[in-house]
């Protein structure tokens, strides 16, 4: 009897984790982020003033191509929505050829409608970082809150910044990068050692306020991450595992980054 308790619950905590974290599965990267993309300007179209954290990396590169293409073709308009970028490097800022505000400004700011002032980046540069961070939580708050928040995969499973730890903090702060980070970010910089030890990004805390969560992963480099985000036990050793606690989160990977997950998970 106790031994069919017990299965019963696993049985039921499982299927409530998959219900949680759904997973959408695409054939390849470029049919995940085309359709993230229309996910996107669907969102917009149901609220013109959409409050939308974006996240850099490789991995939303073709998401951002795909949302230049719609604004192109008349089919996405930016205008009254707001954006909040994750993170960016200490030290970097506005102007830097490798700041992520620079990346955001060339994939896609440039080739979309978005009002410059309700694009909202931390200043890597600014002479208090801390104060940096608390008028980041501010101006997020008073946009009403994050209503999409896509985020990417590190491949030690860092979300944002928020690196593997004994703890994670909740709100914006001061990070500091890890090697494995730091040679994962090397091409913007050209080596590994050019990266900035340190970076500003949102708390687990200020990602999880988001009301609705993406997580895009795509390639066999993330699969064992994607496989542990989903179906392992939830960690600060891996920071995006915390996402299983939110109530409206779903993965969006291709077969690749999903090699590894359960038949049940991968549906
Ligand atoms: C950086 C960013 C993360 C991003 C990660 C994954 O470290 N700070 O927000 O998710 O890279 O990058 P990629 O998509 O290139 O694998």
């Amino acid at each position: 009897m106790i031994a069919v308790i017990w299965w019963f619950r696993a049985f039921v905590i499982s299927w409530l984790r998959f219900f949680f974290m759904r997973v959408r599965l695409f054939v390849e990267a470029r049919a995940a982020t085309r359709s993230l993309a229309g996910k996107i300007a669907g969102a917009v179209r149901r609220n013109r003033r959409l409050v939308l954290g974006l996240p850099t990396g490789r991995t939303p590169i073709p998401l951002y191509r795909e949302l230049a293409n719609l604004h192109r073709r008349g089919r996405l308009d930016l205008s009254s929505v707001t954006t909040f970028n994750l993170d960016e490097f200490v030290g970097l800022g506005a102007g830097d050829a490798n700041s992520y505000r620079t990346f955001m400004q060339r994939r896609l700011f440039d080739a979309v409608n978005l009002a410059p002032r309700r694009i909202h980046f931390l200043d890597g540069r600014a002479a208090d970082l801390d104060a940096e961070c608390a008028r980041y939580e501010r101006a997020i708050r008073r946009a009403g809150g994050i209503d999409l928040l896509v985020l990417g995969l590190g491949t030690n499973g860092h979300v944002g910044f928020n690196e593997p730890a004994d703890a994670l903090r909740a709100h914006t702060h001061r990070a500091r990068l890890t090697p494995a980070t730091r040679e994962a970010n090397a091409g913007l910089f050209g080596r590994a050692s050019a990266v900035p030890r340190e970076a500003l990004s949102m708390g687990i805390g200020t990602i999880l306020k988001a009301r609705q969560l993406v997580l895009l992963a795509t390639g066999a480099g993330k699969a064992r991450c994607v496989e542990r985000t989903i179906e392992g036990p939830i960690t600060t050793r891996l920071p995006a595992s915390l996402l299983q606690v939110h109530d409206d989160v779903e993965v969006w990977v291709d077969r690749a980054a999903a090699g590894r997950l359960t038949k049940g998970a991968r549906r």
